[in-house]
């Protein structure tokens, strides 16, 4: 399709809103609702052919993902979420104590937690300071030193917005020897990510936000070199190679990222790949392309009106699609309140957090900026 605008009867989300709120929770698309759609009708009828359609369409929304991030097919693990991918980073590293990883502040938690959990080890979790809505990249230097085994950091900052320069951030790694580990949500779907450019090691993600997918499923990157020094925590049947010899125990696990895998879940996977395809169709730099200037109108009415503005604006590459500014009025009511018009966005903290995608219009932006007029 030409026009950008064709793909909005796609989302049926548009009918009743001017959804604004991408970096909370995607609408997902007709094309998405169809495929899980004819999935559970399979499910019901349950033919046993059905199952080799579907491992075939797990591995190509495996390649969906790989294309995505310029990744190779089995760097990639299906996990449930964020958080899961994340753990297995965790967990799979021989961390001795006194190692130490460099976290950022700001960081959502599930970008947290999975670091502080391994305080138990001895290995310490500092965090870069955030000065007006950035990490700047001498806050991250600062922090590492010989014992940093890992950088771990979101691509965009889940309030602010403000886009990592990764690839500044994996050369700080490399002098030290230590890993990078991203946390991709959100950015991926809305922004383009080579993993190879940008030195990233490991990178998890769930779908349900820029990506356009399900609930509940998500992926794991894990960079082959650095494969054989993730320990495997949780071994399951469907990590090995020869997992259909049932009473054979000795398989070999998968010498890639499928290893991780404990069960495929199916229904997901088919969601995001319908998902995936849609975005992939419409071209990632497209998709950005409209997210800037969407948020460009956005940024200027709020600063031409005096607002507050929580996101850096001052350089294109530090934006993303999430513009946070300190509302008039408490967050929280205002939220309802444009929620009321017909305008969904966030309340976050002392910020209303606005993340249009591609199919959102310079129309609904304008509303937007009507209503908080009101
Ligand atoms: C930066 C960031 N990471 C992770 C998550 C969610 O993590 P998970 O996929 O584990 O639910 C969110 C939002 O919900 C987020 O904003």
């Amino acid at each position: 399709m030409d026009d950008l605008q064709d793909y909005r009867r796609l989302f049926p989300v548009t009918e009743r809103y001017a959804y604004l709120n991408h970096a909370s929770t995607g609408p997902l698309p007709t094309p998405a609702v169809e495929a899980m759609t004819r999935h559970l009708a399979q499910c019901a009828g349950r033919e046993e052919s059905d199952y080799e359609q579907w491992e075939q369409r797990v591995a190509e929304v495996r390649g969906l993902i790989a294309c995505l991030i310029q990744a190779r097919p089995e760097e990639i693990a299906f996990v449930g979420s964020t958080s899961h991918g994340l753990n297995i980073v965790a967990a799979g590293f021989d961390w001795r104590a006194g190692d130490n990883i460099v976290c950022a502040e700001m960081e959502f938690p599930a970008n947290v937690y999975p670091w502080l959990n391994l305080r138990r080890k001895g290995v310490e979790v500092r965090f870069a300071q955030a000065q007006e809505g950035r990490i700047p990249l001498p806050a991250i230097a600062e922090q590492m030193d010989s014992r940093t085994r890992l950088v771990a950091i979101s691509f965009v900052e889940f309030c602010t917005g403000y886009r990592h320069d990764l690839a500044a951030v994996s050369e700080l790694c490399r002098l030290h020897h230590a890993r990078l580990c991203v946390d991709g949500i959100q950015g991926l779907g809305a922004l383009p990510l080579d993993v190879n450019e940008c030195g990233v090691d490991y990178l998890a993600a769930q779908a349900p936000k820029w990506l356009l997918g399900p609930t509940g499923i998500g992926f794991l990157y894990c960079r082959q070199e650095q494969l054989p020094e993730l320990d495997l925590v949780m071994g399951g049947w469907r990590g090995v190679v020869n997992q259909k010899d049932y009473f054979c125990y000795d398989s070999e696990w998968f010498p890639d990222a499928r290893r991780f895998e404990l069960v495929p879940n199916i229904l997901g996977i088919i969601g995001l790949g319908a998902s995936l395809e849609l975005l992939l169709g419409v071209g990632i730099e497209r998709i950005e392309a409209q997210i800037m200037a969407l948020t460009d109108r956005l940024l200027e009415h709020l600063h031409a009106e005096g607002y507050q503005i929580v996101t850096p604006h001052a350089c294109h590459a530090e934006r993303s699609g999430i513009v946070s500014f300190v509302p008039r009025e408490d967050p929280e009511a205002l939220a309802r309140r444009l929620k009321a018009a017909g305008i969904v966005v966030s309340a976050r903290g002392p910020c209303i957090r606005v993340s249009p995608h591609f199919y959102n219009t310079a129309g609904e932006i304008d509303r937007l900026m009507d209503e908080l007029r009101r």
